[in-house]
């Protein structure tokens, strides 16, 4: 596994997995719970180590539980989940602290390593509170990198009002039909590491491109698209239920796109 270093010296693999759809009916993201972790299991067993998920994913104990049992050791994780927007979860600081208690919980954990504010809270007030409790847990030893996620150039500006600890990570939105490359490039200016999320999006006509640009390094189009994003400097978190697209995934890491490639595929 390669790794990145992030603005508070962690470092964090380059590629993780997403588990949006694990342990749900149909790997469907609104079905019911119904306890299958297997595309984790093989992921953990094929080496992937930054895991993904959420608390309105419906899943951390289902992760905490596949993690735990996996027999790697904690340390070896970095296990990712984010506070959902809501009032219900962040009302005021106790309710905050409360939410961040039960991942801890859910997740079978002392630690988690990266926790993130799921979607722009636009009240301020509670804005501030969230981090404030976020940065308390980071003292405490209970979290050891915050960050936010689907944060635009406004947002982050309006946390830099308050913040002492500044977000290390924005994981947002990016793939060949939206690259949100302003954005991704005001955070590598600012040292806030961008994350993807779906980064597997892609028209057939993209893909014809990718595979076609792929073809030299005989690599696939998801392969292509994936070293892409890690090749300039951002995580990516795919998400695949076929252990064969999970290896593949991992294997994006053990080539090199020319200069000329990547230029190519910014402009798809
Ligand atoms: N912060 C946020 O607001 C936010 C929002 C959405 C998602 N996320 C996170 O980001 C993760 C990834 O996003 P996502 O799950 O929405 O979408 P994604 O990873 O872009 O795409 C998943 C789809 O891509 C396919 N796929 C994966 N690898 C492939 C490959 N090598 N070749 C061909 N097809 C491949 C999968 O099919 P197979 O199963 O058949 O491989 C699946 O249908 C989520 O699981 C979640 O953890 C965060």
């Amino acid at each position: 596994m390669d790794y990145v270093s992030l603005n508070n010296g962690i470092k964090i693999p380059c590629l993780g997995t997403g588990t949006n759809t694990y342990g749900k009916e149909n790997n469907d993201y609104n079905g019911k719970l119904n306890g299958d972790y297997s595309a984790l299991e093989s992921a953990i067993e094929m080496g992937y180590r930054l895991i993904d998920t959420a608390i309105s994913y419906r899943n951390e104990a289902g992760v905490g539980k596949t993690v735990r049992d996996s027999g790697v050791k904690r340390e070896e994780f970095h296990l990712t989940t984010k506070i959902p927007p809501q009032e219900e979860y962040t009302r005021d600081k106790e309710t905050v602290r409360q939410t961040l208690n039960q991942s801890l919980v859910n997740l079978q954990t002392d630690y988690i390593d990266l926790y993130l504010i799921h979607k722009p809270i636009d009240d301020e007030e509670r804005l501030k509170a969230t981090w404030e409790v976020m940065e308390e847990f980071v003292g405490k030893g209970k979290i050891r990198t915050i960050g936010v996620s689907n944060f635009t150039e406004e947002h982050l500006l309006k946390l830099d009002k308050f913040a002492t600890i500044k977000p290390a990570v924005n994981q947002v939105k990016s793939n060949p039909t939206e690259w949100n490359n302003d954005l991704i490039r005001y955070m590598l200016k600012r040292n806030i590491r961008p994350q993807a999320w779906g980064p597997m999006k892609t028209t057939e006509e993209q893909k014809k491109k990718l595979s076609a640009i792929g073809e030299s390094y005989n690599k696939t189009w998801g392969q292509v698209l994936l070293r892409y994003q890690t090749q300039r400097g951002v995580i990516v978190i795919p998400k695949s239920h076929n252990p064969k697209n999970q290896q593949d995934n991992l294997e994006s890491l053990n080539f090199t796109l020319s200069q000329e490639d990547m230029k190519k595929i910014t402009l798809l």
